[in-house]
């Protein structure tokens, strides 16, 4: 059985202060344990959100991670570095940090690689734009952004790893994906582990939807057999809401 994982994106979002007291009230939230909750702060919150968070079952993931492990590369934080601190996820590939910052898919792999070697899990998001999907190219898309941000992982290491199906169109919109079209692609996404890495590993891999998740279309979005959580950015920013989002029935 894969363990449904619910994890808040936080963007650019909550300065030190203001994450101290969210964070506090996230502690002190009753949260569904056969749910895994993360948090995933900006890097500067992320040694508060480790302490704040001690003795509970939220665990902290970071929202993004360099490839290499220290050297001359000004302003990047290394996956030994969030190793150290205790982190436990990595969100690699936002379609945020693809169209900004101009990350590539090599480099996505290499960062994917990297983390796991760190016995950290990956978050990868794949998705497609609008266009791409109106075209009838949504699965190519996500097909060349699978293959290629995961090339050479080891079929074994799939238990850690997590996927995010987040069509670009839906992320901050209020246009969420239908539950059966979020529900086709993940299912298409499982089958493509499958083909490039083996049954076992599809079977243990975990696929989040993503794209304007609510605590109201959480459940719906949470039902689909191919659908083991969410990716979930602005509904995430408010503790009420977060737990709504962890205790989906
Ligand atoms: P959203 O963001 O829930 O605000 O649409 C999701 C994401 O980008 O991870």
């Amino acid at each position: 059985m894969r363990k449904p994982i619910i994890a808040g994106n936080w963007k650019m979002n909550k300065s030190y202060s203001e994450a101290k007291v969210l964070l506090d009230e996230i502690k002190n939230l009753e949260l569904n344990d056969d749910v895994e909750a993360v948090v995933c702060p900006p890097h500067i919150n992320l040694a508060l959100a480790k302490e704040l968070l001690k003795g509970t079952n939220v665990k902290v993931g970071a929202q993004n991670s360099h490839d290499k492990d220290s050297g001359a590369y000004t302003g990047e934080v290394s996956p030994a570095f969030l190793e150290d601190l205790g982190v436990e996820y990595v969100i690699l590939g936002h379609s945020e940090r693809r169209e900004y910052f101009g990350e590539c898919d090599k480099f996505i792999n290499s960062k994917v690689k990297a983390v796991l070697g760190h016995n950290l899990s990956p978050i990868l998001c794949v998705g497609e734009t609008l266009e791409e999907r109106e075209a009838d190219k949504a699965k190519d898309k996500v097909k060349t952004q699978i293959e290629a941000d995961l090339e050479g992982v080891d079929a074994k290491e799939f238990d850690k790893v997590v996927i995010a199906y987040e069509p670009i169109w839906a992320i901050g919109t209020g246009k969420t994906a239908s539950a059966d079209d979020a529900e086709e692609m993940c299912a298409y996404i499982r089958e493509l582990i499958k083909e490039n890495f083996g049954e076992e590993a599809a079977e243990k891999v975990r696929i989040q939807y993503g794209g304007s998740v609510k605590p109201d279309n959480v459940s719906e979005i949470m039902s689909k057999e191919n659908i083991d959580g969410a990716l979930v950015g602005g509904a995430s920013l408010e503790a009420e809401s977060y737990q709504a989002l962890v205790n989906f029935k």
